[in-house]
């Protein structure tokens, strides 16, 4: 007889049935009842043993967290709460577990015990939904650029260029740390590294998923990407996942639309084959939002904001017309931002982000035409040249969710940016390559995918929504 899982018992209508179950021990109550739940949905399914003629030894391994295979009958439930349970007719315990050791009872944990219960938080309720909305979102995306005409690009995770420009990079090397070869001049001999010069994990596959695009017109990348900046945030990772599509002919306009649709897509997906999940973590945070005060509470529910998103368009608007509305709003007049927006060229910060999407236009927004001083040196410049074809996708709670560009397809426009940047042309030859041999006009973005996580599954912190959260101290697991 082949095993069923507590997904396919749960939507049997067939009563009377004889089963077989494998799964792990939620609850066992009134010596009568076991809760059983394999992970294949949030719901638990009831199993009634016959305490009078079940061997006493095997009834006193039924402990939370322990693993048993159940045989027996599938019945109309008598009980409230369940359509159907399972009337035990054998049980082997296939692994024990011991009720003083095992740190997940059936009771509400913290968070934060949670995480340092990494390998064990997903036999909880509220993870388990959350890590299987996460599958669903991976799966989603995949469909998505699939049916849209996107080829999925591995790019690599080792790179031996410094993409983006900033000094938040892991470096790879295999020298002996207690013996580093040394040039002359004091800095490190690479010769004889694993590579034979200076290698780092890749902060973005962007500039490799450029080349792709210049030959396969459209593509997108989604993998883990790695940074070393030590923000410790509720919204940042040192390992995240990005989604990176990258398109020939795309201008900035363009991509913002396929920004919006694309996540408005991703998001309908979930609210329509993750319904038990997100009900559940719609619940959650409504009791979460009541511990508050009101003031701080939602103002929608995690569903009603979901289907806000997926249904209502994106607000667009620039740089410089978010500078003014920063620059005249209440908060920064009374000095509340932590940053003060005083003058034209400022970095927004998330305060200013969320302020903008939250309080403002009460939406996502995309804001566009930014400085191109506090962007990166592949965006196209704009004919004013003192401002570049790049966007950020802003989200209620969360800030940035995505952000990308237009890039610099003119040749020389990009190595005189590159030369006033100091950024060395040698070292990314192969990229110049692509503006010199049949250059065109193209764009992309990088949507962080457990900024979406959180979004869509209503979690406060990152660290909760990816299963082995690697933070500044934090690689346990
Ligand atoms: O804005 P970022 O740095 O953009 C890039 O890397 C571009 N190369 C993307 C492109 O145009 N192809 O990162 C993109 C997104 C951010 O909007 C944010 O959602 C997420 O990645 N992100 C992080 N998520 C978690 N932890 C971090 N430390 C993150 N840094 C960026
Ligand atoms: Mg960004």
């Amino acid at each position: 007889m082949q095993t069923n899982t507590v997904s396919e018992l749960l939507q049997k209508e067939r009563f009377l049935q004889k089963v077989i179950l494998k799964g792990w021990v939620r609850s066992f109550r009134s010596n009568r009842f076991i809760a059983i739940n394999d992970g294949s949905t949030i719901n638990n399914i009831q199993c009634v043993l016959d305490f009078e003629n079940t061997d006493k030894e095997t009834i006193s391994r039924i402990n939370t967290g322990a693993c048993l295979e159940i045989h027996g009958e599938l019945v109309e439930s008598q009980g409230k709460g369940q359509t159907v349970e399972i009337v035990i007719s054998e049980i082997k315990i296939l692994g024990d577990s011991n009720p003083d050791e095992y740190p997940i009872q059936p009771k509400k944990h913290s968070l934060e015990f949670l995480r340092e219960n990494a390998h064990l938080r997903i036999r909880t309720n509220t993870f388990g939904a959350v890590m299987r909305v996460r599958a669903a979102l991976s799966f989603a995306v995949h469909k998505y650029f699939t049916e849209n005409g996107f080829y999925n690009v591995h790019t690599p995770l080792i790179t031996g260029s410094d993409a983006e420009g900033a000094g938040e990079m892991f470096n790879i090397s295999t020298l002996d740390k207690n013996n580093i070869p040394k040039n002359e001049d004091g800095s490190i001999d690479h010769s004889s590294d694993f590579f034979g010069k200076e290698t780092n994990l890749t902060v973005s596959g962007q500039l490799e998923g450029e080349t792709y695009a210049m030959a396969l017109g459209k593509i997108y990348t989604f993998g883990p990407t790695f940074r070393a900046e030590n923000s410790n945030t509720s919204r940042h990772l040192a390992e995240f996942w990005m989604i990176e599509p990258e398109m020939a002919f795309y201008d900035l306009d363009k991509t913002m639309s396929l920004s919006e649709d694309f996540i408005k897509s991703v998001i309908a997906y979930a609210l329509e084959n993750c319904k038990d999940d997100l009900d559940f973590l719609n619940k959650r945070q409504e009791d979460e939002d009541k511990k508050l005060p009101v003031a701080k509470r939602n103002d929608m529910n995690l569903l009603d904001k979901l289907k806000f998103v997926s249904e209502n368009n994106f607000k667009r608007v620039s740089y410089t017309e978010a500078i003014d509305i920063l620059r005249n709003c209440k908060p920064n007049k009374k000095k509340k931002f932590e940053y003060i927006i005083d003058k034209w060229g400022a970095d927004l910060q998330s305060e200013h982000e969320r302020f903008l999407v939250e309080k403002h236009f009460k939406c996502p927004v995309i804001l566009f035409d930014y400085p191109a001083d506090i962007k990166a040196f592949y965006m196209r410049v704009n004919d004013d040249g003192k401002t570049v074809r790049a966007m950020d996708v802003l989200f209620p709670g969360i800030g940035e969710i995505a952000g990308g560009s237009q890039r610099e397809e003119r040749l020389d426009v990009l190595k005189d940016k590159m030369k006033a940047l100091d950024i060395d042309e040698k070292e990314l030859w192969w990229y110049l390559d692509t503006r010199k041999f049949g250059t065109a006009v193209h764009s992309g973005f990088g949507l962080g995918f457990e900024r979406l996580v959180l979004f869509v599954t209503g979690m406060g912190n990152i660290r909760d929504v990816i299963p082995f959260p690697r933070t500044p101290n934090n690689a346990d697991f």
